[in-house]
């Protein structure tokens, strides 16, 4: 018996290790990188999700058509709206993402996505692969890049959280070997470690950041948090300008709750499921996950969504209507800065800031009584359409 099941996991081993190694090959060959400016139309697709997803994406895109008005009449900008990724559609043809939806996808240029409901065992759902996850790996998003900003607390962080490796890429691969022994697999590979970290340093570079930290836990997980760490240290080399220190995921937890160390961090850049546990605490200190929004950046494609998953609760309860649609209102100006439109991507973050850190005047609390998405999209249109905004955040960042 054990032997047949060490040879069964063997063959499951080496089938891994075959798809592997043909996606270090696709890596080392590269893709074109997007270039924005030379195309008519960039076709923005919109996928709502399920649970709160569709509820959250519609107040964003509202954003987002107001913003591109202009262009959207003269035909530079396209929006799609993708139907189909929900939960129910994905269980019943038993897929983490239905071919014809991801079809329509691939279409797109860049895409906002609504959260997802993610199965798990036990579940009214098959156990298939999350949304987000196979959509990650499918376009080759390598990047999950995620700011966190409290301007009052002097806190500035950019996580560039590895997206397509790490304990998630076989997450759904592992096997039980016996009814008694179960065996999950982490992958780490030079090249998808180089390209994650190195766009964590361009960034610090562009921006004249002089720090940024490698989180690992290369001290147990020696073989592939120490390739990560390795690489990480190797490359800051190439940039003397700017300090590079390393730091375990479980200390790093722990400082980024201590008010005088945590301001010190800048740029922060680790494998795929520590990156998954730190912004999820960074966006909490925020005010929540729900402030918090997140590009998925690859040399093709690029996906910008929240952070968080899709409270099937508040959907159960009544209480879709009251979710906040800051994270996917952020996720949208991430969206704007990278199809080049700087300047209207800075004056929506700034009336987020605003609107969700300093002046208040409406506030969300997930249920009735505190304000409504669509309520808070309006105040947050209102807002940007000020002449006096910039003065506005300026003046509050001078108070904080
Ligand atoms: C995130 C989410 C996802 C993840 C879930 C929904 C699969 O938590 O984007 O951080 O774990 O990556
Ligand atoms: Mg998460």
């Amino acid at each position: 018996m054990s032997d047949e099941a060490i040879e069964r996991a063997k063959e499951h081993f080496a089938k891994i290790l075959e798809e592997q190694l043909e996606r270090v090959e696709r890596m080392k060959k590269g893709e074109e990188l997007t270039d924005y400016s030379s195309l008519e139309p960039i076709i923005i697709g919109i996928v709502g999700g399920d649970g709160i997803g569709p509820f959250i994406a519609k107040e964003a895109q509202r954003i987002l058509a107001f913003l591109l008005e202009e262009e959207k009449a003269s035909g530079k900008i396209e929006f799609r709206v993708i139907e189909g990724l929900t939960i129910e559609k994905r269980a019943e043809v038993n897929k983490a993402i239905p071919d014809d939806v991801l079809e329509e996808i691939k279409k797109c240029h860049v895409i906002l996505k609504g959260p997802t409901t993610t199965p798990r065992r036990g579940d009214p759902w098959p156990n298939i692969e999350s949304a987000n996850v196979a959509m990650r790996k499918e376009l080759d998003l390598f990047a999950n890049v995620r700011p966190v900003r409290i301007p009052k607390e002097e806190i500035d962080w950019m996580f560039f959280r590895e997206n397509t490796e790490g304990a998630y890429v076989l997450g759904s691969c592992g096997i039980e070997v016996t009814e008694d022994l179960a065996v999950d697999f982490k992958v780490i590979t030079s090249q998808g470690s180089e390209r994650i970290i190195r766009a964590a340093f361009e960034y610090a570079e562009k921006n004249g950041i002089n720090r940024v930290t490698i989180v690992t836990k290369a001290n147990v997980v020696k073989t592939t948090d120490g390739k990560f760490l390795k690489i990480g240290q190797k490359i800051a080399e190439e940039y003397p300008e700017i300090e590079c220190d390393d730091w375990y995921i479980d200390i790093m937890t722990a400082k980024l709750i201590d008010p005088k160390r945590r301001k010190q961090f800048r740029v922060m850049v680790l494998p795929n499921l520590y990156g998954d546990i730190l912004t999820d605490e960074a966006a909490e200190m925020q005010g929540g996950v729900g402030t918090a929004g997140s590009a998925n950046i690859g040399k093709g494609y690029s996906m910008f969504e929240a952070i968080h998953g899709s409270a099937p609760r508040m959907v159960k309860e009544g209480r879709a209507q009251f979710a906040d649609p800051c994270s996917m209102i952020r996720a949208a100006a991430m969206l704007l800065r990278h199809i080049g439109y700087e300047e209207r991507a800075k004056r929506l973050e700034m009336a987020l800031d605003i609107c969700g850190q300093f002046e208040k005047k409406l506030v969300i609390t997930g249920r009735p009584g505190g304000a409504t998405g669509a309520e808070i999209a309006n105040y947050v249109m209102e807002t940007i359409q000020q002449p006096d905004l910039e003065e506005r955040w300026q003046k509050f960042h001078a108070e904080a």
